[in-house]
């Protein structure tokens, strides 16, 4: 099986888009319109949000286990849980969006 590049490339804008709305939906009112932790209530919250971009470029933090931080949420320091909201397929184009808006 062969995928053309075109293909490729629709798949992309759509994750891309799928998060875009779901970070803008769920993430951007605490983590800002970067990521990076200064969004409108941040400051009414327990803990800083945090700075999404810095987390994804720290050495022992992957991808994959900031997925498993979104979903399960600390609760205590004011970032909900997006278990049963989105789903890891979502948090991940939400991590692939935030990462894309730095350049
Ligand atoms: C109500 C405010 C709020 C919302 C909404 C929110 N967060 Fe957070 N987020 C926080 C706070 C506060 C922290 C810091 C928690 C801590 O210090 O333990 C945090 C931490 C994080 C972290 C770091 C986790 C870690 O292990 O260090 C990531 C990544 C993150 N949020 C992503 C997201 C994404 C993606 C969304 C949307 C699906 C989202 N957040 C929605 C407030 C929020």
């Amino acid at each position: 099986m062969s995928f053309t590049a075109s293909a490729a490339t629709a798949n992309d804008a759509s994750h891309f888009a799928n998060g875009k709305t779901k970070y803008r939906q769920l993430c951007q009112a605490c983590h800002g319109d970067k990521g990076l932790g200064d969004g409108p209530t941040a400051a009414s919250l327990p803990s800083k949000p945090a700075n999404i971009p810095n987390k994804l470029g720290e050495f022992f933090t992957t991808k994959n286990s900031l997925v498993d931080d979104i979903l399960e949420g600390d609760t205590e320091e004011g970032m909900p849980s997006s278990q049963g909201v989105i789903t890891r397929q979502d948090a991940i184009d939400i991590l692939d969006y935030v990462e894309m808006i730095q350049r």
